[in-house]
């Protein structure tokens, strides 16, 4: 069961997160899990797109953009106009996946009081969750499970006043920097030759990242909170209302619901 907090399935169902990740963590974990669970506007989903003001124009390809999940990293690559993101070659196996998730708490013990956590699916199918987390030693931002997060930087994530930006560590360091490692074809990394290139971090010292990326382009960015369309909301609020109707239900075993229940055996086949 420990290891349940892991991959953390969707498995068409929101409600069932918290749960199970309450269960490896304890049933105080499990209660803050809930309630922060159980607002709804934390838990609206939400795409994240990408500003940058600045005049340079190679800022061109990082304004406008959208956050996309690909090889443990968190890039910008530019957005069509349905808002879905646009590959730099064609026919990616498997598609680009845009960033697509909402606030919740990490579930943590040793973290008190505990951070608010970002979480986005990394694949629908199978719907997959993983940590938003910003490594510790480079800075970067990564998306992972539990196990691959927690040492690093994985919160408090959270919104501007206003609700439309995201947030780390109470202010919007966020910063791109062009990865790509020049044109040898046969020596390049694998998000090179998938002509990946800006990759998002933090300015976690807020000293923009000094001594850290040496001769490339970078640039501040702003993530903006897209939220999904409204028959997608609806759907999440109707989850939202079940989980309330968990939440009520009593201890940790009766919480334990249908739902939780496919979720675990799926996350118990995904382990073998
Ligand atoms: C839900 O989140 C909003 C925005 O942060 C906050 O104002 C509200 O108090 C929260 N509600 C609960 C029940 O925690
Ligand atoms: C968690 O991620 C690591 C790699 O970051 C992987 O080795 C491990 O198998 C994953 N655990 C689960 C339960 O998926
Ligand atoms: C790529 O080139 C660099 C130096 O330009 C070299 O250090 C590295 O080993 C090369 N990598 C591969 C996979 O050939």
């Amino acid at each position: 069961m420990a290891a349940l907090g892991l991959g953390l399935f969707l498995g068409g169902s929101i409600l069932a997160i918290p749960v199970v990740t309450g269960v490896a963590e304890g049933v105080e974990h499990q209660k803050k899990q809930n309630e922060e669970a159980a607002n709804e506007t934390r838990m609206t989903k939400f795409n994240a797109f990408v500003s940058c003001e600045s005049d340079d124009e190679i800022a061109d390809e990082v304004d406008n953009g959208i956050l996309v999940l690909r090889h443990n990293k968190v890039w910008i690559v530019p957005r069509d106009e349905k808002n879905k993101p646009i590959s730099p070659v064609p026919d990616m196996k498997p598609p680009l996946h845009a960033f697509a998730g909402f606030y919740i708490q990490y579930p943590d013990d040793d973290r008190s009081p505990p951070e608010r956590g970002l979480v986005s699916t990394i694949s629908d199918d199978p719907p997959m969750l993983n940590w938003i987390y910003c490594d510790k030693q480079t800075y970067e931002l990564r998306y992972g499970n539990r196990s691959a997060s927690i040492t690093h930087i994985v919160g408090v994530w959270d919104w501007t006043e206003d609700e439309t930006c995201i947030t780390l560590d109470g202010w919007e360091g966020f910063i791109a920097i062009d990865e790509w490692d020049g044109a040898d074809e046969d020596n390049t990394t694998e998000w090179g030759r998938e002509g990946l290139r800006w990759a998002l971090y933090f300015d976690k010292d807020d000293n923009g990242l000094k001594g850290r990326r040496k001769g490339r382009d970078m640039f501040e960015v702003v993530l903006k909170r897209k939220i999904q369309s409204e028959e997608e909301q609806l759907k999440q609020m109707q989850e939202a209302e079940k989980k309330m109707q968990v939440k009520s239900r009593g201890d940790l075993k009766t919480q334990f619901t249908a739902p939780a229940r496919e979720l675990a055996r799926k996350n118990e086949a995904a382990r073998k």
